[in-house]
């Protein structure tokens, strides 16, 4: 028999062990993004959105903020490619894998999880922002915050972050942790297992 739990039953809060620290947590989460639907609901009352996931991260975001969006919406998504290694973006990003949906006449609403540098946004804006879309604006879970300003701004930002390596909630490291229900910061020794080694972020 497979095991169940009783309907409304709560699971035990439980922080996986890789995890050093607890950012954000799935009450807050919740509560953020139901704040974000309901701005954006206002923002483009009358309109039919086109949001678009930037993937994978942002399938969990877009998920949740789709159904917290009172609009007549169609989903969408993108992928990005970064080419070139190191902890740093190389500053060639591509476009990997398109949209479905055309974006002409459209109002689109990019849904990304971490303004970084901004390099992610500031490319597919360029790049879907010359189709003729009737509005393109951004939305970002997290935004880190670092020395340097980004090259690109987000219209809506969920939450300000330090500058930290984090997981969850759609974010990985080396494709794990995406499943995580909260955003927390990865222990350093899982990327560090020898002290010398760094993050290589890759995007979505
Ligand atoms: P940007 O192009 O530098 O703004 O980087 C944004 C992308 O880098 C995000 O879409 C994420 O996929 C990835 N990224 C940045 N910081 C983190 C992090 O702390 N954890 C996991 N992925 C990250
Ligand atoms: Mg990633």
């Amino acid at each position: 028999m497979p095991r169940q739990q009783a309907a409304g039953a709560r699971r035990p809060a439980r922080v996986h062990p890789d995890v050093e620290e607890v950012l954000v947590s799935r009450r807050a989460l919740a509560r953020r993004v139901a704040e974000l639907g309901r701005q954006i609901t206002a923002d483009y009352a009358g309109r039919e959105l086109l949001l678009v996931g930037i993937l994978r991260g942002a399938a969990v975001f877009v998920a949740d903020l789709a159904r917290a969006i009172d609009l007549p919406l169609r989903l969408d998504f993108v992928s990005a490619a970064s080419y070139g290694a190191g902890t740093e973006s190389s500053g060639d990003v591509r476009v990997e894998q398109d949209l479905r949906e055309p974006v002409a006449g459209r109002h689109l609403l990019l849904v990304d999880t971490v303004l970084d540098t901004g390099l992610t946004l500031h490319v597919l804006d360029a790049t879907l922002g010359a189709r003729g879309p009737a509005s393109l604006r951004s939305v970002v879970l997290l935004r880190k915050h670092r020395g340097t300003p980004p090259l690109h701004t987000a219209d809506y930002v969920g939450f300000t972050v330090p500058d930290r390596f984090v997981v969850g909630y759609g974010l990985d490291y080396a494709q794990r942790y995406r499943n995580l229900p909260y955003v927390g910061v990865l222990r350093p020794s899982i990327y560090q297992p020898m002290g010398g080694l760094t993050v290589t972020k890759s995007i979505g």
